[in-house]
């Protein structure tokens, strides 16, 4: 059963937090405070956590259900899953739920009010953008055991497979999961390594995406792909690189998917990942 979640925020480990934490700071807007070792970089809609450790592993990842039915239903749909202690991520509240995926990728669940009620960015300093809105909407795995995540994910967790990538063999190379309506809340990539791949932020449509093109290029940060359109999801889409090499993405027009849909099925190429020409190719 679908979760009926949103991405909330990641929490992203790096061997130089604090450059991090600026550099999502001028890119992307946001206002970062740092507290016990954890950079807390925050504005509305979008939330990146950093704290020191190896570059391109997630800590976490945060999703929040906002509706109590669904989160019963999540609730019943994990039951019987080995659950994580939340002792080791202390601005979490006690009731999130975190649940390890087969490459060790921590994925946490709270019900809105209780992060609400023990979060500890509310008291954070707003700063003030003219920018247009960018919502943390999802973001991008690459791992070793790409069907073994797909099972996870959709089998244990409950996410809607919406797309998957197939070579000529049939072997599966990536495949798109949703936890809500929009067609993907994650992406997972057949690569040679396991890391975090990239986080994406859903502007409402084109004309805010070149707002934010024209925001990089004023700052001098380089795109280093795009601008495109991806074959799963039709969203238009930049990418940028984070001080760590972190793939950091806007993204607009995202496919909105029924119940109903089918799974797409896409080949293995560059024009899947851009209709519009070149990819970055993750194996
Ligand atoms: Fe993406």
């Amino acid at each position: 059963m679908n979760p009926k979640c949103h991405l909330k925020r990641l929490h992203i480990q790096s061997p130089q937090a604090s450059a991090l934490a600026n550099f999502y700071a001028q890119a992307f807007a946001m206002t970062c405070h740092e507290a016990k070792g954890t950079w807390f970089c925050q504005q509305e809609g979008r939330e990146i956590l950093i704290s020191e450790g190896q570059a391109g592993k997630l800590h976490y990842a945060l999703f929040e259900i906002q509706n109590s039915d669904d989160w019963a239903d999540f609730v019943a749909q994990t039951s019987t899953l080995p659950k994580l202690s939340m002792k080791a991520y202390p601005e979490l509240p006690n009731s999130a739920l975190g649940f390890m995926d087969p490459d060790q990728n921590c994925m946490v669940f709270v019900f809105g009010s209780e992060l609400g009620a023990h979060g500890s960015l509310a008291h954070f300093e707003i700063k003030s953008e003219l920018l247009p809105s960018a919502e943390s909407q999802h973001f991008a795995l690459r791992t070793q055991q790409v069907e073994n995540m797909k099972r996870f994910y959709t089998e244990d967790l409950g996410f809607t497979l919406s797309d998957v990538v197939q070579d000529e063999t049939g072997q599966l190379k990536a495949c798109f999961v949703r936890g809500n309506e929009m067609h993907h809340t994650l992406a997972l990539f057949g690569a040679p390594v396991s890391c975090f791949d990239h986080q994406s932020f859903e502007t409402p449509s084109w004309d805010e995406l070149k707002d934010w093109a024209d925001h990089m290029g004023k700052l001098r940060v380089e795109i280093v792909w795009g601008v495109g359109r991806h074959g799963p999801g039709n969203d238009v889409f930049f990418m940028v690189r984070d001080p760590d090499g972190n793939l950091a993405e806007i993204s607009s027009e995202i496919e909105i998917c029924p119940d109903s849909r089918p799974v797409g099925q896409w080949k293995h190429e560059e024009r899947t990942l851009n209709l519009w020409g070149k990819a970055i190719m993750r194996s």
